[in-house]
């Protein structure tokens, strides 16, 4: 359990969670940190991607000022990416500012999202669009909180660490290949080495690059098409199951652009389908509708679709210091093509 020592000090706490994770978790925690005297507050939302929006901030905000926190408010975000990302944001627009920390009990919050400091709502008009980058005071990793997550959640964090390892660490995809039933059994030596890896890397691309001015656009790798298909699914699908895919889709263009060898496009097939994600998933989609959803990225710049390109496994094409290239509908075309016709 946590501790009120493990926490920096604050003249109250608010505890930012989602239904789900309430009853596991937050209660629990709310009590706990009461008894040891401190003044605890428990705000929570409907579970899920769909409540990461305008609405469910306005009306944590409202339950703040209505509680009547003030600046000397500290938010813990207890929960997954929804949790940490919406919390964060609140964080980062209360009172122009407070501090909070991040309590990530998602593998996907403790390999990813937790860490970074960025924090955003999504939008009718595409995912993420409204943000802060707005660090945590603290992220306090627990596996423990694992022990109760389906494995099916599991793989979808998954998805983010091997996208790290795909991108960065050849030795850390091995690790994933090694270690996969352990991960899945919740084995937590090995659970615990997993965020190690992932979150070492992360943080190193991270601390050089905190706004994403370049190097650390890298970690988007997958996500020009998973963002796509999470605003056609209507945030419906959850966001590892629509990186998986993007990662497929997005090795198989780098393959196409005459970057990424077949050889190691097979590496990465092989990485991500161990994880119980295909491509022929991808068939459901039409090219329109597809390239017409990645136009809302972050990441375009006058009007010109970019994504990460795979030069090798462990390695980004980078020319001329930019690490984001644009996408054309003929790549796109060729590599949906490609993967349909190797089934
Ligand atoms: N800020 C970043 O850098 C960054 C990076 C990657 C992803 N993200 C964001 O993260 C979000 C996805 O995060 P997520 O997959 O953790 O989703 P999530 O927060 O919706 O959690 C998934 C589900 O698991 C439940 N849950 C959480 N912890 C549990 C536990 N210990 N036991 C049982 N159930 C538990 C939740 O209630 C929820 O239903 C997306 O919105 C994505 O955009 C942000
Ligand atoms: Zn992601």
């Amino acid at each position: 359990m946590i501790d009120l020592k493990d926490l920096p000090h604050a003249s109250r706490y608010v505890i930012i969670t989602d239904d789900e994770v309430r009853k596991l978790y937050g209660e629990v925690l709310q009590k706990h940190l009461q008894e040891q005297g401190a003044k605890v507050e428990l705000l929570s939302f409907p579970a899920g991607e769909k409540s990461k929006n305008q609405e469910t901030k306005t009306m944590l905000e409202h339950a703040m000022l209505e509680l009547g926190c003030k600046r000397d408010t500290l938010i813990i975000a207890l929960g997954g990416g929804v949790v940490g990302d919406l919390a964060g944001f609140v964080a980062a627009t209360f009172m122009r500012g407070i501090p909070h920390v991040q309590i990530p009990t998602t593998l996907l919050a403790m390999v990813d999202s937790s860490i970074g400091g960025k924090t955003a709502i999504n939008t009718p008009f595409g995912k993420n669009l409204i943000g802060a980058f707005w660090p945590a005071e603290k992220i306090i990793i627990k596996e423990e909180f694992l022990k109760s997550l389906p494995e099916h959640k599991v793989l979808d964090g998954l998805v983010e660490a091997v996208k790290i390892f795909i991108t960065h660490s050849p030795n850390g995809l091995k690790f994933v290949d090694e270690n996969l039933s352990k991960i899945l059994a919740k084995d937590l030596p090995t659970l615990h080495e997993l965020i190690e890896r992932s979150t070492a890397l992360k943080e190193r691309v991270v601390s050089r690059d905190k706004r994403e001015h370049s190097k650390r656009a890298t970690l988007n790798f997958g996500h020009t098409v998973g963002h796509a298909i999470e605003l056609l699914e209507d945030y419906k699908i959850m966001h590892g199951h629509a990186v998986a895919l993007g990662v497929l889709l997005e090795a198989k263009a780098s393959q196409v652009d005459g970057h990424l060898s077949a050889d190691e496009y097979e590496k990465v097939e092989k990485a991500i389908t161990q994880l119980g994600f295909k491509s022929e998933e991808l068939e459901k989609y039409e090219e329109s509708e597809l390239f017409e959803a990645m136009k809302s990225d972050k990441k375009n710049q006058d009007g010109v679709i970019s994504y990460v390109v795979l030069e090798r496994i462990g390695e980004i094409f980078e020319d001329k210091d930019k690490f984001a290239h644009e996408l054309t509908f003929d790549t796109l075309h060729e590599a949906l093509t490609q993967l349909k016709n190797a089934r």
